[in-house]
C-alpha cells in the first residue's frame, strides 16, 4: 500500500483556520486531494487494455455522476476490466460534482501511475476503482481521519453531543434515497453543532447504517474534544463542523 504522506493531509487540516479553509476552498481545494491509496499488489502496463479501459472508465464516471452525484461502472473484460464508482458529497451542485469527479480521476491515474487498484478524495468527491468487482460491499479496509487541532473546553460533554447528532444523522441518512443527511444541533447558549453523513449508494441502506455505525464509533480515537474531525472511508464518511460548512 502506498500513502500519501499522512502528515500532509492531518497536519493540513490541523493548522487551517476558518479564514484559511475560506480561502482554500476557493482556491486549490478543487486540485487538491485530502487523500489517496494506490494499491501495488497488481500492476497494468502501457499496453495491456487496463490503461485504456481506465481511462474511458473514469470518462464515463465523470459524465454518469452529474445527475445524482454518484455513478458506477465497469469497462472490458477479464483481467483488463476497470470498475470504478465516483460520490459527491449530497449538497454539491451537479457541475461542480462533474469537475470533481473529472479531476479526481486525472489525479488518482497521476497518483498511482500503473496500480490496478486506487481511491482518492477530495472536499467534493471520491472516486475509487479497482479490477476486482468491489460493488455493493462495505470497505472497511480504507480509512482516514482528518480534525481541528483546537480542543473544545469540556471534552465529554462536547463528544456526547456530537455523537448525538451523528447518530441523528445516521437514522436519517441511511433510509434517504440518498444515504446522506445534514444537520444541526444547538450546543448552548450561542453555539451551533453542524453535521454531514453520506454513503456511496452502491450499498443498501442496512449496510450504509452498518458503516455509519463504524464510522462514528471511530470518533473517539479520532477527534476526542476536537472542535471539527471527519472520519473517511471508502463506503462512507462524516463530518462535524463549529461553523456550516455545508449547502442546507
Ligand atoms: C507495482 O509497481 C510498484 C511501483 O509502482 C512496485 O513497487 C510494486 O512492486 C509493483 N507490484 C508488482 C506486483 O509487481
Ligand atoms: C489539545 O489537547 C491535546 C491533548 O490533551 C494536547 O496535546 C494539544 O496540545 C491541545 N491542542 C491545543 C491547540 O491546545
Amino acid at each position: 500500500m502506498h500513502l500519501l504522506p499522512s502528515s500532509s493531509s492531518s497536519s493540513r487540516l490541523r493548522l487551517l483556520s476558518l479564514a484559511l479553509l475560506l480561502h482554500v476552498s476557493f482556491g486549490v481545494a478543487a486540485v487538491d486531494p485530502l487523500y489517496a491509496v494506490c494499491s501495488t499488489s497488481r500492476n497494468y502496463t502501457a499496453n495491456d487494455g487496463f490503461s485504456d479501459n481506465l481511462r474511458q472508465l473514469m470518462f464515463m464516471l465523470a459524465t454518469k455522476s452529474s445527475p445524482i452525484g454518484f455513478a458506477l461502472g465497469s469497462v472490458g473484460q477479464g483481467g483488463a476490466r476497470a470498475n470504478g464508482l465516483a460520490l459527491c458529497r449530497g449538497d454539491i451542485k451537479s457541475t461542480a460534482c462533474t469537475t470533481c469527479v473529472r479531476t479526481a480521476g486525472a489525479r488518482v491515474r497521476d497518483l498511482c501511475p500503473n496500480n490496478k487498484d486506487g481511491i482518492i478524495w477530495f472536499d467534493e468527491c471520491m472516486l475509487r476503482y479497482s479490477d476486482v468487482e468491489f460493488f455493493g460491499e462495505i470497505d472497511f479496509d480504507h480509512r482516514f481521519y482528518m480534525w481541528n487541532r483546537e480542543n473544545v473546553s469540556d471534552a465529554v460533554m462536547f463528544d456526547g453531543k456530537v455523537e448525538n447528532l451523528m447518530n441523528r444523522l445516521k437514522q436519517k441518512a441511511y433510509i434517504s434515497p440518498l444515504l446522506f443527511a445534514t444537520g444541526e444541533m444547538e450546543i448552548g447558549e450561542s453555539q451551533e453543532l453542524y453535521g454531514l453523513v453520506q454513503c456511496t449508494k452502491d450499498l443498501s441502506g442496512g449496510d450504509c447504517k452498518k458503516c455509519l455505525e463504524a464510522v462514528i464509533g471511530e470518533l473517539p480515537s479520532c477527534c476526542d474534544g476536537k472542535r471539527g474531525g471527519r472520519v473517511v472511508g471508502g463506503s462512507c464518511n462524516i463530518r462535524y463542523e463549529l461553523y456550516p460548512f455545508f449547502d442546507a
